[in-house]
């Protein structure tokens, strides 16, 4: 199956679901990934769109127990860099319709301990699949040692058996 068939039978699939009822499924799904993140001072999240999995209340419990948290930003067509995150309120609209931190961006040497990465579908082996532009294949190529721990994060039935790949794609460790 090419990319863009499953993007496209994904994208059906989240349209039999109400937003409401995406927001529900959210909950069992960040109640999975919390246990992951306890060991975890410095977290990569991001700021969900309404067809992703729900994260904005989640992002300011982490901050209540005392993480540092950052998101992405865009800077171009190809990046995006890390800001750190600090409420709600300091958040602004970037490209693609996604919330942006006006925080500080993160600096070079700083270690991150995991990251929560989005995907349109995820596979077994930890294959993802994204929205097309490759901007967090890049952004994960990028990490620098120590390698934070990549947590997929999609609705069950974004799970598929096979994600098709290309050598530029970056696996998760884990999908929750
Ligand atoms: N490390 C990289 N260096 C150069 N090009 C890259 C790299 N990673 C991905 N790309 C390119 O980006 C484009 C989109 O990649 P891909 O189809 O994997 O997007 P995606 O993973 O679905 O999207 P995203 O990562 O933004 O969610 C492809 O043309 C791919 O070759
Ligand atoms: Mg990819």
């Amino acid at each position: 199956m090419l990319k863009s068939e499953l993007r496209r039978l994904i994208r059906e699939k989240k349209g039999q679901f109400t937003q409401q009822q995406l927001c529900e499924l959210s909950l069992p799904i960040v109640g999975r990934i919390k246990p992951m993140l306890k060991d975890a001072k410095t977290i990569v999240a991001y700021y969900s769109l309404p067809d992703e999995v729900d994260t904005h209340g989640f992002i300011d419990q982490l901050l209540a127990d005392g993480k540092t948290v950052y998101l992405p930003k865009v800077i171009s067509n190809e990046e995006m860099v890390l800001c750190r995150y600090t409420g709600a309120e300091s958040l602004s609209l970037g490209a693609f319709g996604i919330m942006e931190p006006v925080g500080r961006q993160i600096a070079a040497d700083e270690v991150i301990d995991a990251v929560l990465v989005p995907g349109m579908a995820f596979d077994g082996d930890g294959n993802r699949l994204g929205r097309g532009k490759g901007y967090y294949d890049r952004f994960l190529k990028s990490l620098s040692h120590p390698r934070p721990q990549l947590i997929g994060v999609c609705f069950d039935f974004q799970k598929v058996d096979m994600v098709p790949t290309a050598s530029t794609d970056v696996r998760v460790d884990v999908v929750v």
